[in-house]
């Protein structure tokens, strides 16, 4: 598997150490307010039990999962929620955690749609990837883990073709 990446953008290392920096601001940023995480399957696995796991606050957890992608490296454009219901975030702190803002459709379609069905005090993204691209929508992250550029990333749950999630770090596939 390692075979296959060409470079190494983060080790495991650098990232931990960032989420140490994101749990911290989060943490103080959600003091006294009732939090529900809202993870974005499957992508957002490793990162959110990695930064979760930093926040001793009385939070809750809840999934969505959704899809954009459909097994290549382009997005599609639209976005499907898989669930039939929504986190029950009405008068809850929402922070929307996910692995990579890309395009912004995906993130940008969740946050508009828990905004407008679920009655949220505030809904907030946090990102371990940032990619500096035009966006298709534009979405304000709060917590960004690292700005990269425009390249097609895998490791640390995030994927090619359903594969590469398990990989400790974030690298560049090889182009083959
Ligand atoms: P967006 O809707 O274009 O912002 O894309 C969001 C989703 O696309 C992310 O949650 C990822 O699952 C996937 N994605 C975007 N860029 C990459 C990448 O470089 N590698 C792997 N998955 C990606
Ligand atoms: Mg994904």
């Amino acid at each position: 598997m390692d075979e296959d990446i060409e470079r190494i953008l983060f080790h495991a290392a650098t990232i931990q150490a960032r989420i140490d920096e994101l749990a911290a601001r989060i943490t103080d940023d959600y003091q006294g307010k009732e939090l529900t995480v809202v993870a974005v399957l499957t992508g957002a696995l490793m990162f959110t039990a990695d930064l979760l796991r930093r926040i001793p606050l009385p939070l809750k957890l809840d999934c969505v999962s959704v899809a954009s992608y459909h097994g290549g490296t382009e997005t599609s454009g639209e976005v499907k929620f898989d669930q039939l219901s929504l986190p029950d975030i009405e008068g809850r702190h929402v922070l929307v955690v996910d692995d990579i803002l890309d395009s912004g459709l995906t993130l940008d379609a969740i946050t508009r749609r828990f905004g407008k069905e679920c009655g949220p005090l505030s809904v907030r993204v946090c990102v371990l990837l940032s990619k500096r691209r035009e966006r298709r929508k534009e979405v304000d992250a709060e917590y960004v883990g690292f700005e990269i550029d425009d390249e097609f990333v895998v490791g640390y749950g995030l994927d090619y073709q359903e594969r590469y999630r398990n990989l400790p770090f974030v690298g560049v596939l090889k182009p083959s």
